[in-house]
């Protein structure tokens, strides 16, 4: 039976790849290339736990994912002449993710159990209220001070004809950061053609909240090579939720238009950035929640950078997406190719629900039972003009 399951997964991802290839003239029939898969050991935890990183590998893209947070350690992806260049931002080394991603940038982790912000770490589920961990301005982001970014996953390599793949799982216990529910939970990364599809599962034994997503940073012009303003953005995303000083949604869905959060037609990162506009004052630039236009699975964002020519393309069927400029990047950590991060030199499009969802009945409910699967994906497409 696990065979059967597998066998119509991967199905499923060819026959998505085939559909995310029609709709980008550049991208090479998926059919031609032969992926692999290879491992080698990254590095090991101060309780002595190996630490592995698998590298997924097609004719255009190569990822590097290891098991420590599922973080996504490196991405090469190949400009308009197919010159690569790794795309996001990271560390070479274990003993850096240890000891400043978190607290931190969490470069290209997984995050859970609670994506985003929780306000005063505060919830109530079936008439019980829960206080979790703070770690953020008296509330909690990112799941709390040892979220799944820190966890050391287990890890699967998954295969076909035309994907490789890595499936992560880590079961979360009951009570872990004070959330209630033993959380099962499985992420596969899955490298195809020039998409990389990330799918995340979960279920549990008691009512609890979830909200996963990945924290990648993005430099299309390659990782440590300076600022992200002049990449151009468009966001599927007519509103987007407005937060107070401390990055907390007010609850309202506010209209883009007129306004310097308005990515509705492709626009550069940097344009309106030092606008004065309140919103981008509290963030120090951009870093809030897009409430995407439609439902279903269906493109939620476009980035271009002018100069390589490289373009990542965002699908999910998640509500909403994080977009984050890189604003708390300020220039004490030295990234994967040695060179220094300041403001602004890697961006993050975080595909999720709503920041403070369980504090917000007119929000999309982030509530799973038992018996529900908790189930999301969302596909980096990779291209370049
Ligand atoms: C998210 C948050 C930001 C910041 C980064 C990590 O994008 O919304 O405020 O915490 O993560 O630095």
């Amino acid at each position: 039976m696990p065979l059967r399951l597998t066998k119509t997964r991967l199905l499923g991802v060819a026959a998505l790849a085939a559909l995310v290839a029609g709709a980008l003239p550049a991208v090479t029939a998926a059919a031609t290339s032969s992926p692999t898969i290879t491992k080698d050991l990254f590095g090991t935890m101060p309780d002595g736990t190996k630490v592995w990183r698998y590298t997924l590998s097609d004719s255009a893209i190569r990822v590097k994912i290891i098991t420590y947070g599922g973080i996504v350690q490196q991405l090469d992806a190949p400009d308009r002449h197919g010159h690569r260049a790794n795309v996001v931002l990271g560390f070479p080394k274990l003993d850096d993710y240890v000891a400043k991603n978190n607290p931190g940038p969490y470069f290209g982790a997984l995050i859970g159990r609670y994506g985003n912000r929780i306000a005063k770490g505060t919830f109530t589920l079936d008439g019980t209220t829960y206080h979790l961990p703070l770690n953020n301005n008296g509330n909690t982001l990112h799941g709390g001070p040892k979220g799944f970014d820190t966890k050391v996953w287990t890890a699967t390599e998954v295969k076909s004809k035309n994907a490789v793949g890595v499936r992560l799982e880590y079961t979360s216990p009951d009570g872990d950061m004070n959330y209630p529910g033993t959380l099962k939970t499985a992420v596969t990364y899955t490298l195809s053609g020039k998409s990389l599809r990330l799918d995340y599962r979960a279920t549990t034994d008691k009512a609890t909240i979830v909200n996963l997503t990945n924290h990648s940073y993005f430099n299309l012009a390659g990782e440590g090579s300076g600022g992200i303003y002049d990449h151009r953005l468009r966001l599927n995303a007519s509103r987007y939720t407005p937060v107070d000083s401390t990055l907390i949604p007010t609850g309202q869905l506010a209209p883009v238009a007129g306004t310097p959060m308005d990515f509705t037609k492709a626009t550069p990162i940097g344009a309106r950035i030092r606008d004065g506009f309140q919103q981008l004052a509290y963030g120090q630039g951009y870093d809030h929640n897009w409430v995407l236009n439609g439902s279903g699975f269906r493109l939620a964002a476009e980035v271009g950078e002018p100069t390589s020519g490289r373009v990542l393309k965002i699908y999910t069927d998640q509500p909403g997406i994080q977009f984050y400029s890189g604003n708390f990047l300020d220039g004490t950590l030295y990234g994967t190719s040695g060179r220094q991060y300041r403001q602004g030199d890697g961006f993050a499009l975080e595909t999720q629900h709503f920041p403070d969802s369980p504090n917000h009945s007119n929000f999309p409910s982030t509530v799973l039972r038992p018996g529900q699967t908790y189930r999301t994906s969302t596909v980096w497409s990779f291209s370049a003009r």
